[in-house]
């Protein structure tokens, strides 16, 4: 028998004032994966995320997170999701400890006090504990939100560009984390700009215009591209500017007829 998915959706649709931003999108990840979310700014990958936790309904589609029915178990699914968003959402003027005790408050966390202590230690904030959110630097306001998101032990972490901005080391360490996790039998779905991290991922998919162009492991990624054929040894890199000159031309010709 094989695993249950943690994402199985099929024609998610979505329009925002008559302009469809995801399109028909179909995406099964793997429990315990991590599972890579790429494409250009604007093509649709936080609105896609918010589709999987619920946040938003989809016009079109259907399927499931975690087991439960995108369309009508929202309630159930943000309770066993984990998700930092792609912009710092905690208070700048409460320290470490705070924002986390405030958190877990949310949550209705038994033992609150316990588990923020075990998180502090686990992502190695318990040093900082007491400073203010708002004067840390840009890797541990990372490391706090990723501390937030996983305070309630949820199944599925969602992580949308959860290292934009960071320097390399930070980056690296903070990608150490989400591997702790996935081990640990956390799903992760995280999306990125980098390269370096798409190929941390064991598998990827790259969505353009609200639409999916390729995915797989990054190996295959790169091999359904074709571009073998075309070039020695194409990076990941090589493969996205690839798509992108085929879809952006496509675009624009659909758009002048
Ligand atoms: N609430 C909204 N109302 C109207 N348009 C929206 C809304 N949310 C997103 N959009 C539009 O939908 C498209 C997809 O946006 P989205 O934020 O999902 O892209 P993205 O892939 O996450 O981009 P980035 O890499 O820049 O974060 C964009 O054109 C955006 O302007
Ligand atoms: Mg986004």
């Amino acid at each position: 028998m094989t695993a249950p998915l943690a994402i199985d959706v099929r024609g998610l649709t979505k329009s925002f004032g008559g302009t469809k931003v995801v399109d028909g999108f179909d995406m099964q990840v793997a429990r315990g994966d991590i599972y890579g979310f790429l494409g250009p700014n604007g093509s649709g990958k936080t609105t896609t995320i918010r589709l999987l936790c619920g946040l938003l309904t989809p016009d079109s589609g259907a399927g499931t997170c975690l087991g439960y029915d995108v369309l009508s178990e929202s309630e159930k699914i943000k309770r066993e999701v984990g998700y930092m968003t792609q912009r710092f959402s905690l208070y700048e003027d409460l320290s470490i400890r705070e924002n986390l005790e405030f958190v877990a408050s949310i949550y209705g966390i038994r033992r609150a006090r316990r588990t923020v202590g075990e998180t502090l230690e686990k992502l190695n904030l318990a040093d900082r504990a007491h400073q203010l959110a708002g004067t840390l630097s840009g890797g541990w306001k990372q490391r706090l939100a990723l501390a937030a998101a996983i305070m309630h032990k949820p199944k599925l972490l969602l992580l949308d560009e959860p290292t934009a901005g960071v320097d390399p080391k930070a980056r690296r360490e903070f990608w150490n984390e989400i591997h702790d996790l996935a081990a640990e039998g956390l799903t992760v779905l995280v999306s990125t700009h980098y390269m370096d991290e798409a190929e941390r991922c064991h598998k990827i998919c790259y969505l353009a215009y609200g639409k999916l162009l390729a995915r797989g492991t990054v190996e295959e990624v790169i091999e359904q591209s074709g571009l073998c054929k075309l070039k020695a040894a194409p990076t990941l890199e090589d493969v996205f500017v690839h798509l992108m000159r085929d879809v952006t031309d496509n675009f624009a010709i659909k758009k002048a007829g």
